[in-house]
């Protein structure tokens, strides 16, 4: 392959790697949906606070009164979990109460990329 093909090649795969890694200041845009229930802190509200989230054990706030359904999985929220959750709550855990999904791929991306920006709640 010519260098020319080669860059004009790499130019092509940009954007697509662009995505894969999400737009966190996209996701904390996209999260004024979330906000009505989830603070980026560690205080709960209608749902749990979500700091720390990424890379924890699913139904793991202490204080937060989850569903039965969720607090019986084994789910640990990486990227792929929290793609399958957010696409459909209900469909990966019957019984959520988390009712709200977010139907388009690439808001789910920037959405993770923005929760994976949410450090351990802070220590009082
Ligand atoms: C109408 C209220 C509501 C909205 C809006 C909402 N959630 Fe939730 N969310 C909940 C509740 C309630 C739970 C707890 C679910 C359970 O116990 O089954 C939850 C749980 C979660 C969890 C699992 C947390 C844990 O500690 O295991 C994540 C992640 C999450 N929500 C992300 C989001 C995101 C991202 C959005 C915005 C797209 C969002 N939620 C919008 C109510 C909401």
């Amino acid at each position: 392959m010519s260098r020319f093909a080669l860059l004009a090649l790499s130019l092509a795969l940009l954007p697509a790697a662009a995505h894969a890694d999400g737009d966190a200041a996209l996701g904390r845009t996209l999260f004024s949906r979330c906000a009505a229930c989830h603070a980026v802190t560690a205080q709960n509200k209608v749902g749990p606070g979500l700091a720390g989230v990424f890379g924890r054990k699913a139904a793991s706030v202490d204080g937060f009164r989850y569903s039965k359904a969720l607090s019986a999985t084994d789910i640990v929220w990486d990227d792929a979990t929290l793609e399958r959750f957010l696409a459909g709550p209900a469909k990966m855990v019957p019984g959520t109460s988390m009712a709200v999904s977010v139907p388009k791929p690439d808001d789910r991306t920037n959405l993770i990329a923005y929760l994976k920006t949410l450090g351990a709640p802070a220590t009082p």
